[in-house]
């Protein structure tokens, strides 16, 4: 086991920037896609750069990354932001429409466009000086079924991660998932899922997530204090800046597509099926509150739910979608859920926030059905 620093040590300044060589936190090996990334120069970073606060967030092209980097580039407008995303499904028009939305100047930090497989993050991390690390990085298809992918992908360079953060001090959060619980008791009494109640889950990706969890888990055990990390369990994101997930973006948004295009929505009968839905805006405030970056200038470190707390049927997300897009006809129409997908289906989620509260100081801002619609309206622009 290595020798973990619990201190920040000041770093020598810079060095991912033009001056250091990125090959010092380069890609390892001489294959696949980091090939050529120790001969660039990934950091922009400039003298000016040096006394600014830095983060990195795996998977910030995406839906919640980039949403991501947009808050973190409002809340510390001098900040130097790296994202490291292979762009599996990830885009740079995420990261330019986010920071629209926000109505901030253009994106200028460092994009590293390499998979997180290949990233040795020890030197990397030791290279400069790291305010918080986000690790979202992920295969986010949870229909995908390569095992072998997912796990390598997902769960694999979890410990990596934790290794260098730990040992540069930095603290981490990373992106779990409602997909650890799989089917847990309270389903059928309809409760809030507590913590101790996920590590079933129904399908490679949840596994996958619970993976990361029992690393996350590993670790803190061998260390005499804890280490900086915060895992939290998304729960079902929607909102601006998903329309790039195909057919893994939010029901919300999905539902909205439909009638957009004219016709009726699609449920599974009788659509009273029911997850947490929670903002994105609100899955970017708990990820920054967990960080250190809220209200509480100490989160305590551990593994937390994050959703609205409430559950929404998909039913009343239709109707809500459609009170948001303006659109009176078009009454859902519902159809038999096949039995493939009924064996990995969850019927029912919602977030237990109460530790989250405790922990983080932090409670959601949205309720789902005004969120839902006010979405709805944003979509029909
Ligand atoms: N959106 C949700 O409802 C939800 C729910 C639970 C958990 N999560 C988790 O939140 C995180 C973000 O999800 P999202 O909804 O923004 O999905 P997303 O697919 O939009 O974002 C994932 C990002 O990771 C990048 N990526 C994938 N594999 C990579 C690799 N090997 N190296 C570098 N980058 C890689 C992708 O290109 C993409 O930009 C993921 O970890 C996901 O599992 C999301």
């Amino acid at each position: 086991m290595k020798r973990f620093r619990h201190e920040r040590s000041r770093k020598d300044e810079g060095r991912i920037g033009g001056h250091g060589g990125s090959g010092r936190g380069g890609a390892r090996g001489g294959g696949g896609k980091g090939t050529g990334h120790s001969k660039r120069h990934p950091g922009s970073a400039t003298s000016k750069a040096s006394e600014a606060s830095r983060y990195v967030v795996t998977g910030g092209a995406g839906f919640v990354g980039s949403n991501l980097v947009a808050a973190l580039a409002k809340l510390d407008p001098t900040g130097e932001i790296i994202v490291i995303d292979d762009f599996r499904t990830g885009s740079t028009a995420n990261i330019v429409e986010a920071f629209d939305r926000e109505g901030l100047e253009p994106f200028s930090g460092v994009v590293l466009p390499v998979s997180i497989e290949d990233l040795d993050f020890e030197p990397l991390l030791e290279s400069m000086d790291v305010r918080a690390f986000f690790h979202l990085a992920a295969i986010t298809d949870t229909t995908v079924t390569d095992e072998s992918a997912m796990l390598s992908i997902n769960a694999t360079p979890m410990m990596s991660i934790m290794q260098a953060c730990v040992g540069s001090g930095v603290p981490l959060v990373y992106a779990s998932s409602a997909a650890t619980y799989g089917t847990p008791p309270q389903t059928g009494a309809r409760k809030p899922f507590p913590l101790d109640a996920a590590g079933r889950p129904s399908n490679v990706y949840g596994f996958s997530k619970w993976l990361m969890e029992c690393e996350h888990r590993r670790l803190a055990d061998v260390l005499s204090s804890p280490p900086q990390i915060v895992g939290l369990r998304f729960f079902n994101v929607f909102g601006p800046g998903e329309s790039r997930k195909g057919k893994m973006a939010s029901m919300a948004y999905q539902l909205a597509q439909q009638m957009l295009a004219g016709k009726p929505p699609r449920l599974f009968a009788d659509g009273s099926q029911s997850r947490d839905q929670v903002h994105v805006s609100d899955v970017v405030s708990c990820t920054l509150a967990a960080a250190g970056l809220g209200t509480r200038p100490d989160p305590a470190p551990g593994i937390y739910n994050l959703g609205s707390g409430v559950s929404t049927s998909f039913a009343a997300v239709a109707d809500a979608v459609r009170r948001g897009l303006g659109i009176r006809d078009l009454p859902t129409e519902f159809f038999e859920m096949p039995a493939d997908i009924r064996a990995f289906y969850q019927d029912f989620t919602q977030a237990d926030m109460s530790e989250t509260a405790k922990g983080l100081g932090w409670t959601p801002m949205h309720e789902p059905i005004a969120a839902l619609e006010a979405y709805g309206r944003f979509l029909a622009r």
